[in-house]
């Protein structure tokens, strides 16, 4: 996938274990500092572990480092709308957003909190009916984890999935790939909460 950046697409991590003992100490020089730019600027909102407890914010641990460094650059090109990430991610150079999003990749998924009321499970049969009728799980997997520049999914936040599947039914969230206009295309619209429903609280037990 080409992104533009100028910039090649494997990890840092993978190209410094190629290149040897001495690259891959710069890569872990690297990671520090971005983690430590994570603590104090993204943490904030996103959560130390990347498990976001704010309204409309997205979880990150988990999510791949591929799927990121497209988001970012879609925010930077302003692209993707929300005025907290394109303040930021118009300040970052190719090597931030590499830098960022290998850090992000280095996240541990971190597990849904119980929910505060028992699941309905009528609402989670049809979320996953919908889910196998639109092929959702053919790309975001049978364990909605996603890879590479799919998104992990699963447990992802309910307010945020919502509204992000609105957003790219509408247009108003433009997609880096025409896989997710495609794929909703077909979705009625007042089926989108079942679904945010489902992989909200989709759990692989
Ligand atoms: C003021 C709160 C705030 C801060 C600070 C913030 N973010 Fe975000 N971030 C958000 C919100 C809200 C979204 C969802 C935007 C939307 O789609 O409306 C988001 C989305 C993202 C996404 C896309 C996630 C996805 O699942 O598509 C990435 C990646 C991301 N942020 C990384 C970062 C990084 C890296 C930093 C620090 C440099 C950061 N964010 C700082 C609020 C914040
Ligand atoms: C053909 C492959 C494909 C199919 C089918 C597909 N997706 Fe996606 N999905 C993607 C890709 C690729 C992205 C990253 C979006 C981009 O290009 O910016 C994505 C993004 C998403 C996101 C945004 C995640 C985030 O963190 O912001 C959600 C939510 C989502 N998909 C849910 C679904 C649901 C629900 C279905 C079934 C109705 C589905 N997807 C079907 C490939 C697919």
């Amino acid at each position: 996938m080409s992104l533009g950046l100028g910039v090649a697409l494997p990890s840092g991590a993978q190209t410094d274990k190629a290149a040897g003992g001495v690259a891959a100490t710069a890569g872990n020089a690297r990671n520090a500092v971005y983690a430590e730019r994570f603590r104090t600027v993204c943490a904030a909102c996103h959560g130390g572990d990347g498990r976001s407890e704010m309204a409309g914010t997205p979880v990150l641990a988990g999510q791949h480092s591929l799927y990121a460094i497209t988001q970012l650059f879609l925010f930077r090109e302003g692209r993707r709308s929300n005025e907290a990430m394109v303040g930021l991610a118009k300040q970052m150079k190719d090597a931030d957003l590499r830098g960022f999003s290998d850090f992000i990749g280095t996240l541990a998924p971190v597990p849904a909190p119980a929910p505060a009321m028992p699941l309905d499970a009528a609402r989670m049969k049809r979320g996953q009916v919908l889910a196998q009728e639109h092929k959702c799980v053919f790309c975001h997997g049978a364990e909605l984890d996603g890879g590479q520049g799919v998104p992990r999914i699963g447990g992802q936040k309910e307010d945020y999935v919502l509204m992000t599947l609105q957003g790219y039914k509408s247009g108003e969230r433009p997609a880096y790939t025409r896989a997710m206009p495609e794929a909703l295309s077909q979705v009625p619209t007042a089926d989108l909460d079942l679904l945010a429903y489902y992989v909200a609280n989709f759990s692989s037990k």
